[in-house]
């Protein structure tokens, strides 16, 4: 059975390597990457889906100004393990996503990716007309969704990330975590 829960530090590993597997190297250049990058997630949505103790899914939002003085989440990188789709995985990881963000009282999510995707979960272009993302991405591809009424009405500027700086890792630990990461890579590719 597949059950979604916080994200932990030790799950990383096995995350970074289900992305690399969704997205490739191409993840790092993406303009939402540019908002991540140095950056802590918003505090508890950071989700992943497990399935028999491995990490089958993964989704996380971030803090963003959709312009100026407009505080929104965005969402990404959403991934599931090619092995595991079609199950409702990544649909149960973003509506998991989405009500914990409501939950917490955050007011808009906005992202980039496919709307024949998205908009099952009512994620439309409509409020995306005068936003502008940093870096090259397609206009069609950016999309948001209001949680609170009219959290987007007039918004319009760059999208600036606004969480908090994370602590930067020494070389010693960015060695670990390349380690760790090719030994999970092997174990899985083992599996
Ligand atoms: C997109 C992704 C997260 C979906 O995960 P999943 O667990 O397979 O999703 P679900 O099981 O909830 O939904 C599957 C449905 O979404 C559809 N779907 C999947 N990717 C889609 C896309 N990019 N555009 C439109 N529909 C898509 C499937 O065809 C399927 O349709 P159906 O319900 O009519 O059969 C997964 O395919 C993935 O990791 N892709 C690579 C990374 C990626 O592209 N992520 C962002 C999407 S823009």
């Amino acid at each position: 059975m597949v059950t979604i829960r916080e994200e932990k530090i030790t799950d990383i590993a096995a995350r970074d390597v289900l992305l690399d597997a969704a997205y490739g190297a191409s993840r790092f250049a993406k303009a939402s990457e540019r908002l991540r990058e140095s950056r802590v997630p918003a505090d508890g949505l950071s989700l992943v889906a497990v399935d028999r103790g491995r990490i089958v899914g993964t989704v996380r939002l971030w803090h963003v100004s959709a312009g100026p003085g407009c505080a929104a989440l965005l969402l990404g990188p959403l991934a599931v393990d090619p092995a595991h789709r079609n199950r409702g995985i990544g649909s149960a990881l973003v509506r998991r996503a989405i009500a914990r963000a409501r939950l917490a009282g955050h007011r808009a999510i906005v992202l980039v990716g496919d709307a024949a995707y998205y908009s099952r979960f009512g994620f439309t272009a409509v409020r995306t007309a005068e936003l502008w993302m940093p870096g090259r991405y397609d206009r069609d591809r950016l999309l948001a969704l209001e949680l609170r009424p009219e959290a987007l009405a007039g918004a319009r500027g760059l999208i600036a990330a606004t969480g908090a700086f994370a602590p930067k890792p020494e070389l010693n630990m960015l060695i670990a975590a390349n380690d760790r990461r090719s030994r999970q890579a092997r174990v899985q590719r083992a599996a």
